[in-house]
């Protein structure tokens, strides 16, 4: 018995990156999964390779910040599978716009898929989730970015807020709450995974100096490396899991190490 065997799965984001990787991880425990994304061919392309190799994996063309397209996209996934037992929101947008350059389109155009995003989603898959035989789950992909100062202000304030959303969901859509106001629901876990530097296209798309990037960041990492997104599933595949069956609220730092301290810059003393 895989840990996902008869569980329904919607990953935002899955086209690639981490996004794909968490898909492909949930899809090998057994899920079967919703991948969507606004790059069509690149969706398509991922789910086919995923059914290829035995999965059930369904491709769905949905932007997050389309709240009509969201709604669609979960009322398609629960009309073919009959459920929704968890959602990843793993789409995230950065810039790196300049504090002083920042404008109204800054912030809609990374708080909007990375926060607000976020927020459509849970909306539109909430009383699929709290449905649930198996306890729903919200599995949200912040940054190390959203817990410490690493630059790049707009990104992380949406970062940032997505831990504060955790937070308060998980509270207010606990067995307990919900068994307070008298549901026979199990309730949704909340859980936020926080990774460090993580090799994707995000970086590699722009060209050698991205590649470059990954090179002089990995030597700051404790870990010795940047991360794969294939680090980044395992732990998500762990969230999403009946193993983490009492946690929830928590932000769990994927990174390598580099949110111990001072000393994961490096030894001061030399
Ligand atoms: N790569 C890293 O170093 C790193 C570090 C920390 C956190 N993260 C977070 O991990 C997540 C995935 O990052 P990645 O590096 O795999 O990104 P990526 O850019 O490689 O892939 C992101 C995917 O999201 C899709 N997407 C973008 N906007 C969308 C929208 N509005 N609606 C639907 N799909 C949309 C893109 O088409 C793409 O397929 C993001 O939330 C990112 O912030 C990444």
């Amino acid at each position: 018995m895989r840990r996902f065997d008869g569980r329904v799965a919607l990953v935002t984001g899955a086209a690639r990156g981490i996004g794909r990787a968490i898909a492909a991880r949930l899809v090998d425990e057994g899920a079967a999964v919703a991948l969507a994304d606004l790059d069509a061919d690149a969706v398509v392309a991922s789910a086919s390779e995923l059914a290829a190799a035995g999965g059930e994996a369904l491709p769905m063309v949905c932007d997050v910040t389309d709240r009509v397209a969201v709604a669609a996209t979960v009322a398609a996934v629960v009309a073919r599978h009959g459920r929704l037992d968890v959602l990843v929101n793993n789409v995230g947008v950065s810039a790196a716009t300049p504090f002083e350059d920042i404008d109204e389109a800054a912030w809609q155009d990374q708080v909007g898929p990375t926060l607000h995003g976020a927020v459509s989603c849970i909306q539109a898959a909430l009383p699929h989730l709290l449905a649930s035989p198996a306890g729903g789950c919200v599995v949200s992909i912040g940054s190390v970015n959203g817990l410490a100062a690493f630059g790049d202000v707009v990104y992380s304030s949406a970062k940032a807020g997505l831990v504060s959303l955790n937070q308060n969901l998980a509270t207010l859509y606990s067995r307990r709450e919900l068994q307070r106001q008298g549901s026979s629901s199990r309730g949704v876990r909340f859980n936020l995974v926080a990774p460090g530097t993580v090799r994707t296209a995000a970086w590699t798309r722009s060209g050698p100096d991205g590649l470059a990037t990954l090179d002089r960041l990995a030597g700051r990492y404790p870990a010795g490396r940047v991360g794969e997104p294939e680090d980044i599933a395992a732990a998500v595949a762990f969230l999403a899991s009946d193993d983490a069956s009492w946690i929830t609220g928590v932000v769990l730092p994927v990174d390598g190490g580099a949110l111990t301290g001072p000393l994961s810059l490096g030894n001061w003393a030399e």
